[in-house]
């Protein structure tokens, strides 16, 4: 396994993905990526290392990345100021050099954008024409999508969700147009199980689930960084693949500190954690959290395929709290890292 500075932090080597995506974003695009993942499982980290070590070392890509987790977006005209620019006469999207994170429109039209007199969307693809027509392949990246909902576009003609007139946006980028590709990527899987159950989304998205690393790679990754075997059991233990969790862990034996005294407080907090937002529910509803939680110990899993939808909605509050991890398509329920399901084995008397 390789460990390259990305950066200025350790890179664990994420090869089958990268591979992966490279591949997908060399082909012509014909659907929407989305990549999903547990909280914190680099989904972010991986897509701009390949943004930066693939992409834009090649000229024929155009890459836009649009993060929404780094602004808060409240309305449309937000959105549009935070993207979006209006560019002078003579400047081109290029030539004004305005980098990878903003998309920039010929002042006219940029004003009757911000005028609601044309739609944003289909100037965008007019825009994107013109790029393909120069041979470029393009890739438009939107990460924390979730931000959008709650988003409305107001004018003349009434209301609109923002979020729905972008995904369509991008069914005409990919499936119809094989403009551009779009990879989006959430680590919200209540709203990744919202598109995967929509008939027309579904069949115009392929899903890539980033999950925290697998038990040879921190095998391997803490064996350069010194650990002895007992100690390797012992992160895996309690943190599994959690690359943040694991890099404190690192942090903890450079300073000579004990690690397990370490690694048992880290579990009783995810404990206090659980207990307290478990706290508000109904006797009713608590016995049931039990019986997932022995689930998750015992097998690995709680399996969500035969429940109903007040036990369905009550999953969701716990993965938007981010203590649990619901994938809609492997049909599973665990931890949203493995610290949250030692926390469990406290509950259920267990420790
Ligand atoms: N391959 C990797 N090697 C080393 N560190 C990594 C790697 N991937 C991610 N990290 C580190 O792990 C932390 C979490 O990564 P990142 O923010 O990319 O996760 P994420 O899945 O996008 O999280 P979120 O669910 O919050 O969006 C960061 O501190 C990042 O630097
Ligand atoms: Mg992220």
């Amino acid at each position: 396994m390789r460990i390259e500075t990305y950066r200025r932090a350790p890179f664990i080597d994420r090869e089958e993905e990268i591979e992966f995506l490279v591949d997908w974003l060399s082909e012509i695009p014909q659907k929407i990526l989305w990549v999903y993942g547990p909280k914190s499982s680099g989904k972010t980290t991986l897509i701009s290392y390949v943004i930066d070590n693939y992409l834009l070392k090649e000229k024929e890509y155009w890459v836009k990345y649009f993060n929404l987790r780094e602004t808060l977006i409240v309305s449309y005209e937000n959105f549009l100021d935070t993207f979006f620019m209006g560019m002078e006469k003579g400047e081109s999207e290029r030539g004004a050099k305005i980098g990878i994170n903003v998309f920039g429109f010929k002042s006219e039209v940029w004003k009757k954008i911000k005028a609601r007199e044309i739609n944003l969307f289909k100037a965008f693809i007019e825009e994107l024409e013109k790029i393909v027509e120069k041979r470029k392949k393009c890739v438009i990246i939107v990460d924390e999508i979730q931000k959008l909902r709650d988003v409305y576009i107001e004018n003349g003609n009434g209301t609109r969700e923002l979020l729905k007139e972008f995904l369509n946006f991008c069914v005409s980028l990919t499936k119809e147009r094989h403009l551009s590709h779009v990879v989006i990527l959430t680590s919200n899987t209540v709203f990744i199980e919202r598109i995967y159950n929509d008939a027309r989304m579904k069949e115009t998205s392929r899903f890539m689930k980033i999950d925290h690393l697998r038990k040879n790679q921190v095998e391997e990754w803490l064996s350069i960084e010194g650990f002895n075997k007992e100690e390797i059991e012992l992160v895996w233990e309690y943190y599994g693949g959690n690359i943040s969790r694991i890099l404190e862990a690192i942090r903890v034996k450079k300073k000579g500190n004990d690690l397990r005294e370490f690694l048992e407080r880290d579990k009783w907090l995810a404990y206090t954690e659980i207990v307290d937002y478990l706290i508000d529910f109904s006797e009713e509803k608590k016995k049931y959290f039990n019986e997932i939680a022995r689930d998750i110990i015992e097998k690995g899993y709680y399996s969500i395929e035969k429940i109903n939808r007040e036990q369905k909605e009550f999953l969701q509050k716990w993965a938007e709290k981010e203590i649990l991890f619901y994938d809609p398509l492997e049909l599973k329920v665990t931890g949203n890292s493995r610290i949250y399901e030692k926390g469990m084995e406290i509950l259920l008397g267990k420790n």
